[in-house]
This record gives C-alpha cells, structure tokens and sequence, in this order.
C-alpha cells in the first residue's frame, strides 16, 4: 500500500467506526418516512442513484428489520415508476409498513425455495437488483 491510500484507508475506518460503533446516535436513529432504517443515509443516496440510472423491474432484499428500507426502496420505485421490491427476512414483524411495491418473504434468503419463490414471481426479462447484508443462513441483526 502506498502511504496515500494507507492513509484513506485510516479516514474510511475512522468513519465506520465513528457511524458504527454509537448506534444510538447513528444506524439506529435513522428514518425513512418514520420508519426504522438500519443504514447509513450516504448509502441510501447511493441506492437512489443506482435506481435511477438502472431502473430495475425487481429488487430483492435480503434482511428486511423493520421495514426502513424496503420502504425507501418503494418510494424511489415510486419516483421512477418502475419496480417491485421482494424483502426477505428470517424473523417476522408485525408493524412492517404496507406499500403497494412490497412483498414481504418470511424465511432465509439463503434458502432455494424463498429464492424459487420470488423466481415463480418474477418474469425471466425482468431486470433485478440484489441489495443485501453479509448473510449466512442463521445471521442475526
Ligand atoms: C441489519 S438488519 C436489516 C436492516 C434493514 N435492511 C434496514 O436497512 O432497515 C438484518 C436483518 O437480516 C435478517 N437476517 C439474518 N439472516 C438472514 C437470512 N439468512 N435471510 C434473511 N434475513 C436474514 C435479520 O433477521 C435482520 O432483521
């Protein structure tokens, strides 16, 4: 490494650390439309351009928590008038936000019948985006 990207390196994990390690203040005080989004908002920016420029006809989600970021993802299909979203998630929730874009899956995005399943529901031209956390079949939040 040279001592200029040794150096970037130094600021990206002070910064991970910094957003990562005061949940409170940070990833776990973070709403989209009222609802609890586990993410960083400069990640989210960066899903809304990659949205708009890919306009994807599906979007699958793997870890859908509360619901934050299913719903993000809804509102920005909404603004580009394309686009379902499949949020996949191993422990249910009852107050997961209703948006006529989502599908809600419960079960491990691991599993090839939750990923048949949201195959049955998609058509094959259809064009998907992947969002998702570093899964493994019994990751917990
Ligand atoms: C960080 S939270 C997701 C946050 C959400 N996407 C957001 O931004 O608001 C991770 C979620 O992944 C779920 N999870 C863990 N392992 C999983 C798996 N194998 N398949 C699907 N969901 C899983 C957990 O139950 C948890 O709700």
């Amino acid at each position: 490494m040279t001592t200029q990207s040794t150096e970037r390196q130094a600021v990206v994990d002070a910064f991970h650390h910094l957003y990562y390690d005061q949940p409170e203040n940070t990833w776990d005080n973070t709403y989209w439309l009222g609802v609890p989004t586990l993410k960083c908002p400069l990640d989210l920016w960066v899903y809304q351009e990659i949205i708009f420029e890919l306009r994807p006809d599906v979007i699958v989600e793997c870890g859908t928590c509360k619901g934050g970021s299913a719903l993000f993802l809804a509102s920005m299909c909404d603004m580009v008038r394309n686009g379902r979203v499949f949020s996949i998630d191993i422990e249910p929730q009852r107050s997961r936000p209703n948006h006529k874009r989502v599908r809600y899956i419960l079960g491990s995005s691991t599993d090839p019948d939750v990923a048949g399943l949201v195959r049955q529901q998609t058509r094959p031209k259809d064009r998907a985006l992947l969002s998702s956390i570093r899964i493994t079949p019994k990751s917990t939040c």
